[in-house]
């Protein structure tokens, strides 16, 4: 939700900003901006729409030729979406200009005071008005005033901010968003995440909440809002340029996609004993005392993790035999939870910046819960406001609609719950079958992807609907949600997930020779029920597309299309089934013509509330 890219040292700024951009924009996409100090003077260009048309404008201008810069690519919260508000914004005296991502909550208040002192504001955003109030505080020096001003703001902030009065200091700083500072050899790369830092260096440091980083072409200096001095760790980014390249595909999404076989393999790795019939988490080594006290899981997510934190309620249930239920953040925390002794939360989140999944997290963990992260972002938020966690491993996710974070959370969450079924009552021999089981997956995912082409004709033949149906039943009824979220994210077409029998108590109205029905029908516990509601729907002229075993002919009698998948026990199928949805909805959306890496009105990271 909003990326910012800035940059000092001895290079040009702009072509190493927009190319920091077009990493970020995956973050937000609907205008973005970059301001440079050159000849001592700000130089500022703003654009409605995607970075490429920044790029353009900027050429067609001749170029900036700084070597100190900050850009932003935006995802709009306060006011609409033209150039006004487009970022970087200025203060109306010193030649400051600033990029944010966040939400300045006391905003009004801030703006009614600076407007009495006599600022015009050229903006609707909250962003203008931390801008503006910096520059009100500013004496002759940078850094003390950009301290000043976040002392007076609440909300959520990173920020980046230039001055032309000092033209050889960078400033930024952190609450609540992302921050990373790439050290470089005499020049320094500021980003919301190491997509935009590592084509430059690897060696990096995330800000902390209330740190502030004063950075000069000689060096940096951190301290908090209120002065304290902060030593930054810096570290060697896990991340290389191969994994955020595109390659030969056609889309991050695609690609990310046909990847889960590989990355898969690699959250399983080291973590399989099957010698000893036993799940191996390094990272929740220091609480297994806590664990195996455990009487309560909360799982809570936003989104796609929400359609995985709901099969780690079932696999935490079905397998280890505890008590789970999943929770919206957004909801959680302004419910009054009750938070018994001995309840662990644990938060699900690809990027681990979620603000709804990070404020319910932290809220349970207020109340005396041992928190959790299931995250993929190493070094993120969630990652550090957690007592402990599990990575996904499965590399960076770029494409907005999320498909490998998906599989690669229900893997975790697989692991966990064999993890607390081994610790409180399952023999190592049961849970070393289950793990044989689990270790076929990935290869299982690279059969389950040999549907594509079978995908893409059955998708063809009905996307011209408005209107689809996904249903499922125990472990698949969160992949039918899944299946009409993703087809709902990049192709727009109307979906609604259910349980399959929850259809006949009024989605059923709804069912017509127009309506695709898509189901979930492999081999398991539910099966002839999800048959019935098959054969429900047919008898009412809608059409079904059948998700189904390999070697299940008897499907193929009642339903229109099926795709075959392998045979797997139940409590894995949910990997195996996703896959031909997440395909689904990637073709529709390329047939349908969208951008399906951007889709219209979304963000990757959703960092605001
Ligand atoms: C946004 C994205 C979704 C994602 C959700 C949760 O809404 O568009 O694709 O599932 O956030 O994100 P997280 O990073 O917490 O998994």
């Amino acid at each position: 939700m909003c990326g910012i890219v800035a940059y000092i040292g001895g290079r040009t700024a702009e072509p190493l900003l927009i190319e920091g951009l077009k990493r970020l924009e995956y973050r937000g996409y609907d205008s973005a901006g970059i301001a440079t100090i050159e000849g001592g003077a700000l130089r500022v260009a703003r654009s409605v729409g995607r970075v490429s048309e920044l790029e353009e404008r900027l050429h067609e201008a001749g170029g900036f030729a700084g070597s100190l810069g900050i850009a932003h690519t935006r995802w709009a919260t306060h006011g609409g979406v033209n150039e006004a508000n487009c970022h970087p914004h200025r203060d109306d005296r010193n030649g400051i200009a600033m990029v944010h991502n966040g939400i300045i909550e006391n905003y009004a208040s801030l703006r009614t005071y600076l407007e009495e002192k006599g600022h015009t504001f050229s903006s609707e955003t909250d962003t203008e008005v931390l801008a503006m109030l910096i520059g009100e505080l500013y004496e002759d020096d940078l850094e003390r005033a950009v301290k000043a001003a976040l002392r007076e703001v609440t909300g959520a902030y990173a920020i980046a901010v230039i001055c032309e009065k000092e033209p050889g200091t960078l400033v930024v700083a952190r609450k609540g968003s992302p921050l990373m500072v790439g050290v470089g050899n005499g020049e320094y790369v500021v980003a919301s995440d190491a997509s935009a830092i590592v084509a430059h260096t690897s060696q990096a440091f995330p800000l902390a909440d209330y740190n502030v980083v004063r950075i000069t072409r000689e060096g940096f200096r951190t301290s908090t809002i209120d002065d304290t001095p902060v030593t930054p760790k810096i570290s060697q980014l896990e991340l290389d340029l191969e994994q955020i390249e595109i390659g030969t595909f056609s889309h991050f999404m695609q690609k990310e996609i046909f990847e889960q076989p590989k990355v898969l393999a690699t959250t399983l790795r080291g973590r399989i004993d099957r010698n000893e019939g036993r799940v191996v988490l390094g990272g929740l080594a220091n609480f297994s005392k806590e664990l195996v006290k455990a009487r309560r899981f909360i799982l809570t997510a936003q989104g796609t993790a929400l359609h995985s934190a709901m099969i780690g309620e079932y696999l935490l249930e079905d397998l280890a035999k505890i008590s789970a239920e999943v929770e919206f953040g957004s909801e959680f925390r302004y419910r009054n939870p009750i938070i018994e002794e001995n309840t662990v939360v644990v938060g699900v989140s690809q990027s681990g910046e979620t603000a709804d999944t990070l404020s319910a997290v932290i809220e349970a963990k207020d109340r005396g819960a041992l928190a959790l992260g299931v995250v993929n972002v190493v070094g993120s938020t969630m990652a550090r406001e957690t007592d402990a966690g599990v990575y996904l491993r499965v590399g960076p996710e770029i494409g907005v609609a999320s498909t490998k974070a998906f599989t690669g959370q229900v893997m975790v969450l697989t692991m966990l719950a064999l993890y607390m079924a081994r610790r409180r009552f399952m023999s190592p021999d049961v849970c070393a079958r289950c793990l044989t089981q689990l270790e076929a997956v990935p290869d299982k995912i690279a059969r389950a992807l040999e549907t594509n082409d079978r995908v893409r004709q059955v998708t063809e033949r009905y996307v011209d609907r408005d209107n689809w149906l996904f249903l499922g039943r125990g472990y698949n009824y969160p992949t039918a949600l899944e299946g009409a979220l993703k087809l709902k994210e990049i192709s727009y077409i109307h979906a609604e997930g259910m349980p399959a029998a929850e259809m006949k108590h009024g989605p059923i109205a709804l069912i017509d020779d127009g309506m695709p029905a898509v189901f979930i029908a492999n081999q398991g516990r539910q099966y002839e029920k999800v048959m019935s509601n098959i054969a429900e729907v047919r008898s009412r002229g809608g059409h079904v597309i059948a998700v189904a075993t390999e070697g299940d002919t008897e499907i193929a009698k009642v339903a229109e299309e099926v795709l075959y998948i392998p045979e797997c026990e139940e409590f894995l199928s949910p990997m195996l089934a996703v896959v031909p949805l997440q395909l689904m909805a990637y073709h529709a959306a390329v047939l349908r013509g969208h951008d399906v890496d951007k889709p219209r009105n979304l963000a990757k990271s959703v960092t605001v509330e």
